[in-house]
């Protein structure tokens, strides 16, 4: 009878093919903990000294209301927390914003911004109020903005954190001298990804602020972070569409901005609240794009083909007049559509999403304004390779000549949202790709810890959270850059799900 059991189950498991999928993607996981010991399978080497800190949604619900998308999920702050001494904590904390204290507190989800709709929806007053209070959820990147610990999503609104003990100090929405925010503008837009600035210590980002009057132009902000709270103008300019923007690039001299046709529309912003009703792709329309000379404040544009990007992976600067952009593309912006949880959640529909990231490389010639796109090769024994996302880099190599970025690719089979793997991408030489995967294992974005005494730029370790969907399990993987194979691993107190970005932060443990 047991064994009949086992059977049906195997059978069930080996249909589903994606197990303990509902542990990453569904699931809520309240559980919190601060410095719980990790246990690691082989030694952690002793020159890792520092906390990987990682931001993602862990809770899609408060008493009886859900969100339905899992980009709403309240914001949950990780850590991987390594002394140098060979011992090795592990801490976990909800982001305590102004939306999840009075979410908590009235047991339901308070009138906040959201990317999409709730279940039961919010009354016809609430939503007003939802967009008075504008989105507060932070849950989607973390930086070290000269000292200051900070968790980031797409807006100007922040919050400052403790990145020791994880614990949420107070939100920061930061002014910028010299630069009008008031009517008609709505000043709320960032990028949760800003950039750092070549050979300085700060950051750059963006401010996106919005024209509330018709047929009147928007205005864009390039910046300098100094702290959580100082900003520092570079450049600022008009543009007749403004588009939604999550990353952009920067070389040693210039910011890029590449603004794909996935453009807010303030009416129906105003008229809907949700995002998601207010952005649209346009698929006729060219991407623009926008350098910004660092020094003198000059903006150049361009145009080029139609796509959609979310996350950038490096740029740097070949000649004077001529630079190199790498970037994850998608055909069009679907992309935000896939998180809905009826998708996630029905393996019918989410393996027939057409989830088709691609890695792109643009050649950008400042002299005449025109930019081309390049395809990389493929490595035939890993040919899924160049459709990674969420990349990461060797930040040494940051505006650099590069040659590796490691990223995550969901689809590697072209078939299954679930069939994970965690590869090495040699954009200067296809025969240098390489990837990991275990089946049923999830890999999230990796982190890349140069070696303090290494030369080459693929010398250090990668560190992957993953989720062991057969055993339920979340684990911190080691792998090594140079082969990809793994080195040690440590087992999570309860599990860690999907979740988007952080990084590690020397010296913090
Ligand atoms: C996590 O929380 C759940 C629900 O409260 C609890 O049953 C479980 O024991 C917790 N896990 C750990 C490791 O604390
Ligand atoms: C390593 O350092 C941490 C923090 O200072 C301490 O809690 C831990 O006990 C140390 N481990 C060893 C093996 O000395
Ligand atoms: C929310 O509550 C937590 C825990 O009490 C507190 O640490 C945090 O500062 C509060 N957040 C805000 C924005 O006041
Ligand atoms: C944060 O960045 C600043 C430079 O901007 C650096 O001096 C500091 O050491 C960093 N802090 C941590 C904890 O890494
Ligand atoms: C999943 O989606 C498919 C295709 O849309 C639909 O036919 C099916 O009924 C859904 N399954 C569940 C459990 O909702
Ligand atoms: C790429 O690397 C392979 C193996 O190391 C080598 O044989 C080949 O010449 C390289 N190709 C280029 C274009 O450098
Ligand atoms: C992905 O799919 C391929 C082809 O079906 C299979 O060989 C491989 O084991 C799967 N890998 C994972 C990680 O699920
Ligand atoms: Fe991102």
């Amino acid at each position: 009878m047991i064994r009949l059991l086992l059977c049906c189950l195997y059978f069930v498991a080996s249909l589903a093919q994606t197990p303990g999928w509902n542990l990453l993607f569904g699931t809520s996981v309240l559980n919190e903990t601060h410095k719980y010991p990790l246990y690691f399978d082989n030694p952690v080497p002793k020159w890792i000294k520092g906390s990987l800190i990682r931001n993602g949604p862990a809770r899609y619900e408060m008493g009886r209301r859900s969100f339905l998308n899992l980009f709403d999920g309240f914001g949950k702050l990780y850590s991987w927390q390594f002394p140098g001494n060979g011992s090795a904590f592990f801490s976990a904390k909800f982001l305590g914003s102004e939306c999840y204290n009075e979410s908590l507190k009235i047991n339901d989800i308070a009138p906040y911004q959201t990317f999409d709709d709730l279940v039961p929806p919010m009354s016809f007053f609430d939503k007003e109020l939802a967009l008075y209070h504008g989105l507060d959820n932070m849950n989607i990147n973390v930086y070290n903005f000269s000292g200051d610990c900070v968790v980031l999503s797409d807006t100007w609104k922040l919050y400052v954190v403790d990145c020791y003990t994880l614990d949420t100090v107070r939100p920061s929405k930061p002014g910028i001298p010299g630069v009008e925010t008031g009517f008609p503008y709505i000043s709320i837009m960032s990028v949760a990804h800003p950039v750092k600035e070549y050979g300085k210590n700060g950051h750059l980002t963006i401010l996106q602020s919005l024209n509330i009057l018709p047929d009147m132009r928007h205005k864009f902000t390039l910046v300098r972070t100094k702290s959580a709270d100082v900003r520092e103008k570079i450049a600022e300019w008009e543009v007749k569409k403004m588009p939604y923007l999550h990353s952009f690039s920067t070389t040693e001299r210039y910011a890029i901005i590449f603004g794909c046709p996935f453009y807010i529309d303030i009416e129906k912003m105003l008229r809907y609240s949700l995002p998601k009703y207010s952005i649209s792709f346009h698929k006729d329309e060219p991407t623009i794009t926008y350098v910004i000379d660092l020094k003198t404040g000059k903006v150049v544009t361009m145009e080029t083909e139609n796509i959609f990007s979310m996350h950038h992976v490096n740029a740097y600067e070949l000649d004077d007049t001529t630079l190199v952009m790498d970037v994850v593309s998608y055909p069009d912006a679907s992309l935000t559509s896939f998180f809905e949880m009826d998708i996630l959640m029905n393996k019918t529909r989410r393996d027939n999403v057409p989830f088709k990231p691609y890695l792109r490389r643009y050649k950008i010639d400042l002299k005449a304004s025109k930019m081309t796109p390049v395809s990389f090769d493929k490595n035939p024994k890993f040919p899924f390779v160049n459709m990674l996302d969420v990349p990461t880099i060797n930040e040494k190599y940051r505006s650099k000549h590069y040659c590796f970025v490691y990223g995550v690719v969901f689809k590697s089979d072209n078939k299954i949202w679930g069939n994970f793997s965690f590869v090495k991408k040699d954009v200067c030489n296809a025969s240098g790709d390489l990837s990991w995967s275990i089946p049923g294992h999830y890999p999230m974005e990796g982190w890349f810890v140069p070696n303090p005494e290494g030369s080459s730029e693929d010398d250090g370790i990668l560190m992957v959270p993953v989720l062991d969907g057969n055993l339920g399990k979340s684990y911190i993987l080691l792998l090594d850059p140079k082969t990809m194979k793994p080195i040690t691993k440590a087992i999570s107190p309860f599990q860690v799900p999907f979740h988007f970005h952080g990084r590690f932060i020397e010296n913090v443990f």
